[in-house]
């Protein structure tokens, strides 16, 4: 059965990840030794401590092609099989080409096709819903979705208000068919009237790089934090009990509930509207932050060495982003 706007879809699971984490830390500490903001603040309105940063010589496809050369080594895949790579992010190597042709080049998978999703930071569930229905629909095997951010290139570092709240670091999963059936359930919404509410404004044909641009700092990531806070909340929960609904699931069946890591409020708030008992409940952007794209795959990761995601187990997705987008996919975990 294939439906990917309402109902089930079957054939299709996640069957390997990987992930790539870079290694320097920045603290709140470290934060505020430059900024005017403090760990207490940082912590209590976003329950965030700390985030990881990219080398300065990294950009968003060089954190991919390490997420998913972690993916191949563990699954003993050749990465020659793929037949699609799917890019999500929401800052690229470039407006173009596609971040997906240069990772697929670097990781060898030279008989794939290749191109970006850009939904914001619900990005990964927007590629994770591009590759279930290529491979439910039998036109391709092997779809590798990655989900990757150098967002620390994109940040304003003298802007408190959004640099606090974001970090860097890769996952990729591989869609492969599944034998038993895997069911997964999507919702992908979009309200682009929101469009303003985050967005990195100029270098695109709306606002050509200039002078001007870039003293006025519009090559930088903006946000009306409020504004995406009232939305998150709102959309996140409307978008689970739809994806719920449509698999005839409650809350209650679900092992672990893993959401888009942008702010512990938002996490707490959106888990209590739901039902969702504290111990299916997944978070780790203490440590991470908001990595946007590659939030969702880095708990996935933590999660299964955690013993929190078990084989079998029913897993409820969300994300939600700038667009503004959101988006939510229930599946059964077969790794
Ligand atoms: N340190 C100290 N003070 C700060 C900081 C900081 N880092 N940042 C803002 N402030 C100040 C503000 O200037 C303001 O001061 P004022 O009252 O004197 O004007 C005060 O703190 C309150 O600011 P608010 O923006 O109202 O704070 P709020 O409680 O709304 O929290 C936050 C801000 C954390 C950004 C919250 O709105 C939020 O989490 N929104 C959702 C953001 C989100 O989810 N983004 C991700 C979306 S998708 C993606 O992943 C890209």
């Amino acid at each position: 059965m294939i439906g990917l706007r309402h109902g089930l879809i079957k054939g299709a699971r996640i069957s390997a990840l990987g992930v790539s984490i870079p290694e320097r830390v920045i603290t709140n500490e470290e934060l505020s030794r430059t900024l005017d903001t403090s760990d207490e603040w940082i912590r209590s309105r976003t329950g965030i401590r700390e985030r990881r940063v990219c080398a300065p010589e990294q950009a968003t496809s060089d954190l991919a092609v390490l997420a998913a050369a972690d993916l191949l080594a563990r699954n003993g895949d050749d990465a020659r099989d793929i037949d699609l790579v799917i890019s999500t992010s929401l800052v690229p190597d470039m407006i173009f080409p596609a971040s997906a042709s240069i990772i697929a080049h670097r990781i060898g998978a030279q008989n794939a096709g290749a191109f970006d999703v850009q939904a914001g930071c619900t990005g990964f569930i927007y590629g994770l819903a591009c590759a279930t229905a290529f491979v439910a629909s039998d036109i391709y095997e092997k779809v590798l979705v990655t989900g990757a951010e150098a967002l620390s290139k994109s940040l304003d570092w003298t802007d408190r208000s959004t640099c606090v709240l974001f970090g860097d670091g890769a996952g990729a999963v591989l869609v492969t068919p599944s034998e038993n059936g895997s069911i997964f359930s999507f919702d992908l919404g979009n309200d682009g009237s929101g469009a303003d509410k985050l967005n990195l404004p100029a270098g695109g044909a709306r606002l050509p790089a200039s002078p001007e641009t870039v003293a006025g700092r519009q090559h930088f990531l903006k946000m009306n934090g409020r504004e995406v806070y009232r939305f998150a909340t709102r959309k996140v929960v409307e978008s689970c009990q739809k994806t719920l609904a449509d698999a005839e699931m409650t809350p209650a069946d679900v092992d672990l509930f893993v959401p888009h890591q942008a702010n512990i409020r938002i996490i707490d708030y959106v888990s209590e509207k739901l039902g969702f008992r504290d111990e299916q409940v997944f978070a780790n952007l203490d440590r991470y932050g908001n990595t946007s794209c590659a939030s969702i795959p880095l708990c996935l990761h933590e999660a299964e060495q955690n013993g929190r995601l078990k084989t079998g187990d029913s897993l409820l997705m969300v994300g939600f982003g700038a667009g503004l987008t959101w988006g939510s996919c229930l599946t059964k975990w077969e790794l």
